[in-house]
């Protein structure tokens, strides 16, 4: 329902949590738990942003902060801050303006955009939306011609990087989306009725836009329907079981240029991507959204740091909502950090503008707290910046 005397509208949103909850009022229920929710108790989910919070940061006074330097350089690309977008499959769900608008909007603000292999719209029409630094983010199917052509695709469009995502070979077990009737594309369902007749705005959009569907896939499913009855049986049935480090090597070796592995959880994995050649590692639990009961990534990243050196680069993903989480993370040795769930929030909540005040609000948030904490260039923040 839009109710929009009643809900405070994205410019009364002060950090990310506000727009959780505005994106909770702006979708069908199906839809916002289908962001919002983890893996079977979702004790990862809640641990990824709590766990920032058994280290402190330890400030420096008296520190000449006139001048604060955020830009850094991550997978070949000057970025003018340390927050990239994750890939996140599906945006045209939570908002009609889809992973263009989140891709315009992450290059407004200077950092990367990464789009998924199960986004809603082309590798070719995100280029030509924005020319700002993008990177792909591959799921290997078991049809590995597909992989391929993907992965050329990209390199036609000029893509800047590219992302293997290691940890989904089957979709985790996410009981919210049962509880819901979650499907792909969406259907009301007994329970899920009322939700969508209350929200006839996003049923305008969805009715009135292009039919959703695995844009970058669609060519290959089903003759006569490019549409999927259900991304979790896509995923089951197509995602490629026998992924190992031999196939990940060749996918390297295939794009040759700034390459990720996605989903890595501990340091010998971590040091098998950078022999394979990986450029850098991503630490990740899919936003506890695959196996539940795995560490938060913030607890790992002193020691993938410690043992990898400067051999790669380190990139945090899960569980960032503060700028305080982001200087954490690079004080404790990481690159970067990404972020999936809190833009999605945005696009629901207000479209590309609702991605520019989330993605504003975080920045603004980074560098306040560099000044309040007297560290003027986030590059040099170190393990004297926290206390556990
Ligand atoms: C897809 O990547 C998902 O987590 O739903």
């Amino acid at each position: 329902m839009t109710l929009s005397p009643l809900i405070p509208s994205i410019k009364r949103c002060f950090n990310l949590d506000d727009f959780r909850r505005q994106a909770k009022h702006k979708l069908p229920s199906p839809l916002f738990h289908y962001i919002d929710g983890g893996a079977d108790d979702e004790i990862t989910l809640y641990n990824n942003t709590q766990a920032f919070d058994k280290y402190q940061i330890v400030p420096r006074c008296l520190q000449d902060v006139t001048r604060i330097n955020m830009q850094t350089k991550v997978l070949g690309c000057e970025l003018d801050w340390p927050v990239l977008m994750s890939p996140t499959g599906m945006s045209r769900f939570f908002h009609h303006q889809g992973e263009r608008a989140v891709a315009r909007a992450a290059a407004q603000s200077g950092t990367m955009y990464s789009l998924s292999t199960v986004a809603t719209t082309t590798i070719e029409d995100v280029a030509s939306a924005t020319s700002g630094p993008k990177m792909f983010q591959l799921y290997v199917l078991r049809d590995h011609a597909i992989n391929d052509e993907l992965i050329e695709r990209c390199r036609a469009a000029n893509y800047d990087a590219l992302c293997l995502t290691v940890d989904t070979v089957v979709q985790g077990n996410r009981e919210r989306d049962l509880r819901t009737g979650m499907t792909v594309p969406p259907k009301p369902t007994l329970q899920s009725l009322a939700s969508f007749a209350l929200h006839p705005a996003w049923c305008y959009h969805y009715f009135t836009t292009p039919p959703l569907e695995m844009a970058n896939l669609s060519h290959h499913i089903a003759e006569g329907s490019s549409q999927v009855s259900s991304l979790g049986k896509y995923i089951n049935e197509q995602f490629d079981r026998a992924l190992n480090w031999a196939y990940a090597e060749k996918v390297a070796a295939r794009w040759q240029g700034p390459f990720a592995i996605k989903g890595i959880l501990c340091v010998e994995d971590a040091r098998r991507a950078a022999d394979i050649g990986a450029s850098a590692v991503i630490i990740s639990n899919h936003g506890g959204r695959q196996l539940d009961g795995v560490p938060a990534p913030i607890d790992l990243v002193a020691e993938i740091a410690d043992a990898l050196g400067d051999r790669v680069e380190i990139i945090l993903d899960g569980g960032v909502r503060r700028g305080t989480h982001v200087l954490k993370a690079l004080a404790m040795g990481a690159t970067a950090c990404m972020m999936g769930r809190p833009y999605l929030y945005g696009l629901a909540a207000g479209g590309q503008a609702g991605v520019e005040r989330v993605l504003a609000l975080l920045k603004s948030e980074i560098e306040r707290d560099m000044i309040l904490s007297g560290q003027a260039d986030s590059n040099k923040l170190g393990p004297g910046f926290i206390r556990t």
